[in-house]
């Protein structure tokens, strides 16, 4: 069967952050106005009184101290609570192209690559920013980039399936260099208003190019050894939005048409179902647990990814067997173990073997095997 290689990366950063101090900050301002407003309300038992946050129990459920966003004023504004962003015309390129674009470039230099080289584009991350035309089109086209794109979507597991889906086009022969692109604008769909998860999430844009082994020139390879996807569906994370909602009279404030979940279920459910995808999956490739050198995990929880890591490994892994960037990111989605690859993959020896897996809403799970190969 034909290699095919990871052979570059990029990372696309905003520039602004908020730490849990600023958050937490902007959310209990929110709260002790909300509460002073409808007093009469709450003393009656109308309406309940929202409980303040804390930057202690924020740090001690995730794992996440900071998070990098697209805008940070509008987040903070107790007023407004949301990221404001530009109302950009058509002729404009939309903001999840131009990050795209950014990270792509980043991801192209690394594998040595220039767009005349590249035959297909795929957007893959849980939000779009708009139905048509494709996101991944005009990242083609900005790139000018021959071939074809489109778009996908399968939440936190985006990219993982995608990295499945381009091995599997470039061995059938559809495409020979494919860019795949996750930007995760994760502070649109977040409601900032929300205890529970205003902590959560944070934005970034990832990028990688898989190409065949014989093509790449990269000094940072990584072979995909094989790929195992899985689904099962579970309402416990849901996002409402959709085309449909101005049919069935939805209003653009109803809370289902933002992140929601069932934290606790989540993590109660997600964790074996990975832990037993991993092992599965290494087995069946028979590789021998002593020699998973690094598992790049999603990026959602600290504990999640320390339950995991010791499931598969049979001890607690060391920090640099598992590295965790979600403290710096939060969780970004279909990016997070993409950044956690990115930033801790080149000391990795030649020969060497890392698991990089995604898990998320649907639920969805990927568990990739990579080979450490230049
Ligand atoms: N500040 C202070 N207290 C808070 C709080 C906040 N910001 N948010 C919730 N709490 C309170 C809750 O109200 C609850 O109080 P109670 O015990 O009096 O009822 C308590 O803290 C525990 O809340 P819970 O939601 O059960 O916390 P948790 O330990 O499960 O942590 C998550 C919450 C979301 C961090 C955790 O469940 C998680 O990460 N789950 C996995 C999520 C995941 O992977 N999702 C994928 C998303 S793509």
């Amino acid at each position: 069967m034909e290699q095919i290689v990871i052979s570059g990366t990029g990372v696309f950063t905003p520039e602004e952050s908020i730490t849990n101090k600023e958050l937490v900050k902007a959310y209990n301002s929110y709260a002790e106005t909300y509460n002073s407003n409808n007093k009469v309300d709450i003393s009656r038992g109308n309406k309940i009184a929202l409980e303040l946050s804390s930057e202690e129990f924020i740090y001690k459920a995730s794992g996440i101290k900071s998070r990098y966003v697209m805008d940070k004023k509008g987040i903070l504004d107790p007023d407004i609570m949301h990221p404001i962003l530009d109302k950009r015309s058509n002729d404009e390129p939309s903001i999840l192209a131009e990050m795209s674009v950014k990270a792509a470039k980043k991801a192209m230099d690394s594998a040595g690559k220039t767009s005349n080289d590249i035959d297909a584009v795929i957007t893959a991350c849980s939000n779009l920013e708009r139905a048509y035309p494709a996101i991944s089109i005009e990242v083609q086209q900005l790139l000018g980039v021959s071939g074809f794109a489109f778009d996908m979507n399968v939440a936190c597991s985006s990219a993982t399936f995608a990295i499945q889906a381009a091995a599997d086009m470039i061995r059938s022969g559809s495409a020979k260099t494919i860019l795949i692109v996750n930007p995760e604008i994760c502070s649109g769909h977040l409601d900032f208003k929300d205890r529970d998860c205003h902590f959560i999430f944070g934005d970034v844009c990832t990028a990688l190019i898989l190409e065949s082994k014989e093509t790449a020139k990269s000094n940072n390879s990584f072979e995909i050894v094989s790929t195992k996807c899985i689904t099962q569906f579970s309402n416990n994370i849901r996002n409402n939005f959709g085309f449909l909602n101005n049919a069935k009279k939805s209003s653009p404030l109803d809370r289902d048409l933002l992140f929601m979940q069932e934290g606790r279920k989540v993590f109660k459910e997600v964790v074996p179902m990975v832990s037993q995808l991993i092992t599965d999956h290494i087995e069946k490739e028979k590789i021998k647990t002593a020699d998973i050198k690094r598992l790049w995990l999603h990026q959602a929880n600290k504990s999640m990814n320390d339950f995991i890591g010791k499931k598969v490994l049979g001890r607690a892994p060391e920090d640099h067997e598992q590295p965790n960037i979600l403290q710096d990111y939060a969780n970004t989605s279909s990016a997070g173990s993409i950044i956690a690859f990115s930033l801790y993959s080149e000391d990795m020896k030649n020969d060497e073997i890392g698991v990089l897996c995604s898990f998320g809403a649907g639920y969805s799970a990927g568990s990739i095997i990579l080979k450490k190969t230049s």
